[in-house]
């Protein structure tokens, strides 16, 4: 009995074994791609938008995913981002548990919804705090930094080989079991550290750390920045100390995201805890050291085991939220918002986003936790907070992949209401488009005797998404606004609509409803809360 039992269980575990081969020869492994400048993610072989949402910091536990996965569910979210911290998968040194990891990846695979992994670990928003308390409590063996003034910061050093050592070991350990895990690419990115960098200290003051800025600039950093070589203070000048700290941390985080790939090589990015984008800030206030876009180019250097550098933008203001998808929307950057705030106005980002073909985007803090930044965020109906990112979803999702292909591979486009709601104009080609956000839907956009529409009661939401079919074919969804077109270069000639067709994808398949017209396009085309997706055809008369 004994021995058909083993038996059975060999049989089973070959079984198995033999499954997850078949999984791992079938499915590719999620990849960061570039072609002509343009970006994707690929999943399961193709082109992948992130609708995401972010859960909040203590919601990486058994006990509360019941309260993450009716969020992510009544957002049509695709993906969701969730911490894996360094303090539950080694809470003594040397021993692992996984068991929260694959109970994650067995309940995302349930909700049909793929992850990305949040490694907390020698940095958590420049503070240690997600570390084993193994390693916070070890300060000698893991050093702090020390500031100008020999005060210890609660930051850790990036300095210090035993630091390096333990947390890419440990990271090491996680994707060794992912790999085994999930075959099937649940996870799809991986995002190492959080928010690094050092509030409160440019650089780490320490005798080591005074000895290695005294000494040279390394060549790689030299050559790339096309500088003579020289001390950290002949080459940098007064930006020493910040280049300084900043080329140590991408070290240490590429290291670490190096020993990740040797045992899974899934695409990783670092996230950003931004300084002002407008205007020159003093680094002692902001995370110094991480990659704040002035020293992008530095952590490019200094990290090519990370894929790109993300973004986390809670700056609510039109202005700056499009200031910081310039500075990190790069040829040599694919763009992806990984966090941005929840409030009712960062709604309308998305179309921004999506428009400069970004991998995707994906609020923080969207989950049934009951925590929250901010108590008034807490409403009665948690859910409520939700609305204003699950209509957008909801508009995407079942054009999602469609929209990454066409992303990837053509010419794209967005608009999102600005603050001061000023009409915005784009680029088609033979074609401009403007984009009013005051517009009700009746009424030609030079009866100037219309009243405005009143902006939504909680502010700002709109926004359009355009997509290339052809020289005069677009894809066009939004929310809240309003499209004119007239055509480029300026002949005295005016814009028709030869077709607008309302329909969706199914399968990446255009499947056709019905045609707009009359009131439907004299006016321009039009766009309310009502998710509608249409394909125009322009000509010039
Ligand atoms: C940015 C961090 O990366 C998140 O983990 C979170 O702390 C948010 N800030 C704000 O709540």
């Amino acid at each position: 009995m004994r021995t058909s039992l083993n038996g059975f269980a060999v049989g089973l575990m070959v079984a198995l074994c033999s499954s997850a081969a078949a999984w791992a020869d079938s499915v590719p492994l999620p990849q960061l791609v570039t072609h002509q400048s343009h970006h994707a993610l690929m999943v399961d072989g193709a082109p992948f938008l992130i609708l995401g949402a972010q859960a909040h910091n203590s919601s990486n536990w058994p006990a509360q995913l019941p309260l993450v996965w009716p969020a992510i569910a009544r957002l049509e979210a695709n993906t969701l981002e969730i911490p894996v911290a360094w303090e539950q998968i080694e809470p003594e040194e040397g021993r692992f548990d996984f068991s929260y990891a694959d109970l994650l990846l067995q309940q995302a695979r349930q909700h049909k919804v793929r992850l990305i992994l949040l490694w907390f670990g020698t940095w958590k928003n420049n503070s240690p705090s997600y570390t084993p308390a193994w390693v916070k409590l070890d300060n000698a063996r893991f050093p702090r930094v020390i500031n100008a003034q020999g005060v210890t910061m609660p930051s850790l050093s990036p300095l210090f080989p035993e630091t390096l050592k333990a947390d890419a070991k440990a990271f090491a350990a996680l994707m060794r079991h992912i790999k085994a895990a999930d075959p099937q690419h649940t996870v799809i990115l991986v995002q190492v550290e959080n928010e690094t960098g050092t509030y409160g200290s440019v650089r780490d003051y320490s005798g080591t750390a005074e000895k290695m800025f005294a000494g040279q600039v390394p060549a790689a950093l030299c050559k790339a920045r096309g500088v003579k070589s020289g001390t950290w203070t002949e080459v940098f000048g007064k930006d020493a100390a910040e280049i300084f700290h900043a080329w140590h941390i991408a070290r240490f985080v590429d290291a670490v995201a190096a020993a990740g790939k040797v045992e899974l090589a899934l695409p990783m990015y670092v996230n950003v805890a931004l300084r002002d984008p407008l205007q020159a800030q003093d680094p002692l206030s902001y995370s110094a050291g991480g990659p704040t876009d002035n020293v992008i180019d530095v952590w490019k250097t200094g990290a090519p085991h990370i894929d790109l550098i993300a973004p986390d933008i809670y700056q609510n203001d039109s202005t700056r939220y499009q200031a910081v998808l310039k500075l990190y929307d790069r040829p040599d950057n694919a763009l992806f918002v990984p966090e941005t705030g929840s409030e009712y106005g960062y709604g309308r980002y998305i179309f921004s986003v999506l428009g400069r073909g970004a991998l995707g985007f994906s609020p923080f803090g969207l989950d049934y936790s009951n925590e929250a930044n901010d108590e008034a965020d807490i409403p009665a109906d948690a859910s409520k907070r939700l609305e204003p990112f699950a209509s957008n979803y909801h508009l995407l999702a079942p054009m999602a992949r469609t929209w990454a292909k066409l992303a990837y591979e053509g010419d794209v486009w967005g608009s999102s209401e600005t603050d001061e709601r000023t009409p915005q104009t784009l680029d088609l080609g033979r074609w401009v488009a403007t984009v009013r956000y005051d517009k009700g839907t009746f009424g030609a956009s030079d009866w100037t005797w219309m009243k405005p529409r009143p902006v939504t009661a909680a502010g700002p939401d709109g926004g359009v998404i355009i997509a290339r079919l052809g020289a005069d074919e677009f894809l066009i969804t939004g929310r809240m606004a309003r499209i004119d077109f007239t055509p480029t270069p300026k002949t005295g000639k005016h814009a028709q609509f030869v077709r607008v067709e309302e329909g969706k994808f199914v399968d990446d398949r255009w499947v056709f409803h019905h045609v707009w017209n009359g009131d439907e396009t004299d006016y321009g085309v039009n766009f309310t809360t009502v998710p509608r997706l249409i394909k125009v055809t322009l000509a010039p008369y």
